[in-house]
């Protein structure tokens, strides 16, 4: 075995110098395709299992055929991770219709291409002591009754405008609002805030991605005796919060210091965030909470 990254391509491993798709892939002609975020942290990949549920409903609803059986890409993504002699590891499950003639027509791809890579990668916006300063997006987050945000696709355009119009603010991350005008997500994170010691998220019918580290929270906050609502969030209640704080698989959590000019409480990471933040790293690297390497 070469000393380079292994990447596990349509059925084998190759060195990363050498793992290509076709240019005729509608993965990239027509971003027909969805992916999943994985992070694996002390040997154990967390939350697999719900990843990978997550993965298989959502090209359910895209009507691809991956072609393997779950516990099969379980096995693949167990692989890579040993091929690479990673422990701590984030891991990226990309699954497109495949490679075919030009034309939005699915019937053109006989088989899906499939492709796992298994990497070190720092948190998006550091290990989390500082936080970020966000702004509020002018671009909406798709409407549920277009793409559903359950469906993890590869069409991230809507996101990226989002983060083209914070980079240009000079900030790091913007948050999405949904058509109704209430807080839906951060370009890749969902939003939580606390005010007067409850936590409180938007629903995901407010049209956002339930993450699995959203769900993660969720679960610390019963353990740790906090109220959740989850409920529609206005961007006042954002300003006026006494923390707010962004969750996901890139950016684990991470407190907002400032949103829109407006300074969150002190600027400071809050004592409830920092309190969920514990529980958070405590399951991260609880074998109950994943499968092991
Ligand atoms: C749009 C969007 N929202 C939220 C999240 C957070 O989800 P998770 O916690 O499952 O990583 C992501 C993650 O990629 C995302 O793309």
């Amino acid at each position: 075995m070469s000393d380079s990254q292994q990447i596990y391509v349509n059925g084998t491993y190759k060195p990363k110098e050498e793992a290509y798709i076709s240019v005729y892939d509608h993965g990239l002609f027509y971003g027909d395709g969805v992916y999943e975020a994985i992070r694996a942290y002390d040997g154990i990949v967390f939350k697999l299992d719900e990843h990978l549920v997550r993965l298989y409903e959502s090209a359910k609803s895209l009507r691809i055929d991956i072609g393997m059986t779950l516990e099969e890409m379980k096995g693949v993504v167990l692989e890579t991770l040993r091929r690479n002699k990673l422990r701590e590891a984030y891991i990226r499950i990309v699954i497109t219709r495949g490679a075919g003639p030009m034309g939005v027509d699915p019937r053109n791809c006989d088989k899906p291409t499939i492709i796992v890579i298994a990497e070190e990668r720092k948190p998006t916006f550091g290990s989390g002591d500082k936080g970020i300063e966000a702004i509020i997006s002018s671009v909406r987050r798709i409407p549920r009754d277009s793409i559903d945000p359950q469906i993890k696709t590869l069409n991230y355009i809507n996101q990226i405008l989002a983060k083209i119009e914070a980079i240009d603010a000079g900030v790091e991350e913007a948050i999405m609002l949904n058509g109704e005008g209430f807080v839906a997500e951060a370009s890749t994170e969902n939003v939580f805030i606390v005010k007067r010691g409850k936590v409180i998220t938007p629903h995901p019918s407010a049209g956002i991605l339930n993450g699995i580290t959203r769900q993660t929270i969720i679960g610390a906050c019963e353990e740790l005796g906090i109220e959740v609502v989850e409920r529609n969030l206005t961007t006042h209640e954002l300003y006026n919060a006494d923390e707010v704080f962004v969750t996901g698989t890139g950016a684990e959590l991470i407190h907002l210091g400032k949103i829109s000019g407006r300074v969150i409480a002190d600027g400071g990471k809050g004592e409830t965030t920092k309190i969920i933040e514990e529980k958070f790293r405590e399951y991260t690297r609880n074998p109950k909470h994943g499968v092991p390497i």
